[in-house]
């Protein structure tokens, strides 16, 4: 028992060109845009961090008020021996399942590596029974390589689902739903649709961490690559996209500017005002988590609330018939 050693599916020459592959698309592309997952370097993981404790990101509290309502009843519902929880994070609200389901292992995965191999360490200590099995990996693609075991729960919480646009999403739950087995589970946390000034403000918040947080893939690629962004040069845009039913964040160029990319030999230009996506947040209604769990292969067996209709957290299984 105790902590295994971390497994590293991310070399470093991988992440390399992974970060190169994306900010060379993103950044040539019109309009410019940047996925989510390079906001996580230690710094990034603690901004976020700090982000669930803000008054106005009500998606953590709402989440961790259902698990607690619910955590006997997942344990008693799955039976779950192994718990798998992709973007893992602190792992704070986990901790809540840690102390319902009767497990012999825990595998948090995440792309953020020392950030997961320090919130393992303190779980290991804190429950000294348990195997914990950090693995350092993106679930995007290295899924069929993560450990598991016998009645295996996996657990993707925090409404990092609605980081992914709906194409991502479906192949992303597909490929959750190819590693199970027909005793497994899914356990899926889902921000609801809801009043768009809540939502606004929950990811524009008054004390600019949120600005920090999308500042920051900007720190990663100066780091990572050799580039010249000037952070402060960029401000921080939350806007509700009510078409597509979700929260989008961008960094709007003060004045035009030149960056260089010194690692990809690029140079980009931002006109005043340009606009750079760089996150998406869907939220959803529960029709169509349902219909989109259903046509990624699963069944729901429970869904649940917080007490005013927030957050989500849905229970799913594979379907039987399903190849
Ligand atoms: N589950 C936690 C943390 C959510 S933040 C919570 O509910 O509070 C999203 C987490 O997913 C971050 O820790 C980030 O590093 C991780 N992440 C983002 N994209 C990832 C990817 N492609 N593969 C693995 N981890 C990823
Ligand atoms: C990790 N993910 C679910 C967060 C969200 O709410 O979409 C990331 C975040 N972005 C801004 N604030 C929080």
């Amino acid at each position: 028992m105790g902590i295994f050693e971390i497994a590293h599916f991310l070399k470093p020459e991988e992440l390399d060109e992974a970060l190169r592959a994306d900010v060379s698309a993103g950044l040539t592309s019109e309009p410019k845009t940047l996925p989510p997952k390079w906001f996580y370097d230690d710094r990034g993981s603690e901004l976020f961090t700090e982000i669930t404790r803000l008054e106005e990101y009500y998606p953590t509290r709402r989440e961790r008020a259902i698990l607690a309502a619910r955590a006997g009843e997942i344990a008693s519902v799955t039976g779950a021996r192994t718990l798998v929880e992709l973007g893992a994070g602190s792992g704070e609200k986990t901790r809540l399942l840690l102390d319902a389901l009767d497990l012999e292992t825990y595998v948090p995965v995440d792309v953020s590596d020392d950030y997961l191999l320090e919130a393992a360490e303190k779980i290991a200590a804190e429950y000294p029974e348990l195997d914990v099995r950090p693995v350092a990996a993106d679930y995007e693609r290295h899924l069929s390589r993560i450990p598991g075991g016998p009645r295996k729960l996996v657990a993707f919480l925090g409404g990092t689902v609605g980081n992914m646009v709906p194409r991502e999403r479906h192949r992303f739950l597909s490929a959750v739903r190819a590693t199970l087995g027909p005793e497994d589970g899914l356990l899926l946390g889902a921000d609801l649709v809801k009043d768009e000034k809540r939502l606004v403000r929950a990811y524009d918040d008054g004390q600019g961490v949120t600005a920090e947080f999308n500042r920051n893939v900007l720190r990663v690629i100066n780091a990572r690559l050799d580039a010249d962004f000037v952070p402060e040069a960029f401000d921080h845009v939350a806007v509700w996209n009510a078409e597509d039913e979700w929260i989008e964040m961008r960094l709007r160029s003060r004045g035009r500017q030149e960056v260089r990319v010194g690692a990809l030999d690029l140079t980009v230009r931002f006109a005043d005002a340009e606009e750079m996506r760089t996150e998406i947040s869907a939220k959803f209604r529960p029709e169509r988590l349902e219909s989109e769990l259903e046509a990624a292969g699963y069944t729901l067996a429970e869904f649940w609330t917080d007490p005013d209709g927030d957050f989500s957290l849905t229970l799913a299984r594979p379907q039987k018939d399903h190849d």
